[in-house]
């Protein structure tokens, strides 16, 4: 083992920045040469990359985005695309990949190894929060807090005016955003795609509320589970109540990582380049019970995510 590559793809998460500068001066420091491979999957296939050195990675451990740059590369879904990737990594002579992204950028490191026996490890880095093998991914809270911010400061107006209102956040199948940032917000609400939406049931919560006293209430709304608009439309009928609607969008994709999420970063980042070393190529990493693990790719990725209901239940007794 004498050089691997690293890459970042898909929807780019805070914290990615300080996992490459981990993964490169981590394999540096094990005598490794380390290519940085610029806009995901498309940078394989256009032979697009650069030697790291530790400097190059300099002052990046606290900024959000990813310096090598991110895409969603449509040819690298296609056997051809895998195949030049594949061809491109051989003429390199590199020996390993570290491919940190979504559930879809995985399931690209996953099509490399099986289908190309390119020895590649996969590092969570998505807000999402949506593999199912890890507790959590690489973004995740820093996403998290950023929407929390923004519910504390929407908290202040909407509580001195006596208002509803929605704050959509990203999320399109899976609600975990949407659910820390409502319980860790104190949300009425939380409405996610796992869960049905029911706007009887709302609206009832909310007028109950109104009825002891409660006048000011926030909900909090994953995009999967239906249009704010929408929603809030439904809900004005069924109450009377004028809402106010704020979404995040990629705000919350931006930013500062989190102590967390940079801690995780350097965690992940060390470990898949210690799995690359013991020639074990074929992973993906995450975090279970606080512990870094890290388990077979196909396994990995087959696991099928199970919705934290339990926790939805707290935020729902806690609001009331
Ligand atoms: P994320 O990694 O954030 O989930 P995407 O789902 O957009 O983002 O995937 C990022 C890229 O990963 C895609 O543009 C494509 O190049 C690759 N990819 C996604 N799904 C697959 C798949 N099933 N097989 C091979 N490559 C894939
Ligand atoms: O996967 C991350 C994510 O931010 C999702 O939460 C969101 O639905 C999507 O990416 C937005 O993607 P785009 O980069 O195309 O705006």
């Amino acid at each position: 083992m004498k050089k691997i590559a690293v890459l970042t793809s898909g929807g780019d998460a805070p914290g990615m920045n300080a996992c490459i500068r981990a993964v490169v001066r981590y394999a540096i420091y094990n005598e490794l040469t380390v290519y940085g491979v610029e806009r995901g999957y498309n940078g394989l296939i256009n032979n697009n990359m650069k030697i790291l050195d530790r400097r190059s990675v300099g002052d990046m451990i606290h900024r959000g985005g990813t310096f090598l740059k991110t895409a969603r590369c449509a040819e690298f879904n296609t056997l051809e695309g895998q195949r030049e990737a594949a061809r491109v990594i051989r003429e390199r002579d590199i020996d390993g990949l570290v491919v940190i992204g979504g559930d879809g950028s995985m399931r690209g490191a996953r099509d490399l190894t099986v289908n190309f026996g390119i020895p590649t490890v996969g590092i969570p880095g998505t807000i999402d929060n949506d593999l199912a093998y890890t507790d959590y991914t690489l973004g995740f809270d820093t996403a998290v807090n950023t929407a929390l911010s923004a519910i504390n400061n929407l908290r202040d107006t909407m509580t001195s005016h006596d208002r509803v209102c929605i704050i959509e956040v990203m999320g399109r199948h899976c609600g975990d955003i949407a659910l820390y940032a409502g319980l860790a917000g104190g949300a009425e609400e939380i409405l996610v795609p796992e869960m049905p939406l029911d706007i009887d049931a709302i609206a009832d919560k909310l007028k109950q509320g109104a009825s002891r006293g409660k006048m000011s209430s926030m909900i909090v709304l994953a995009e999967g589970a239906g249009k704010a608009g929408d929603v809030a439309k439904l809900i004005e009928e069924k109450t009377g109540a004028s809402i106010r609607i704020t979404t995040l969008g990629h705000i919350q994709r931006g930013g500062m990582p989190t102590m967390a999420d940079r801690v995780l970063a350097a965690k992940f980042a060390v470990r898949a380049v210690e799995l690359l070393k013991e020639g074990k190529g074929n992973r993906v990493i995450g975090i279970r019970d606080n512990k870094v693990i890290d388990m077979d790719i196909v396994e990995g990725l087959s696991m099928k995510r199970e919705f934290d209901e339990y926790l939805y239940n707290v935020a729902a007794v806690l609001s009331l």
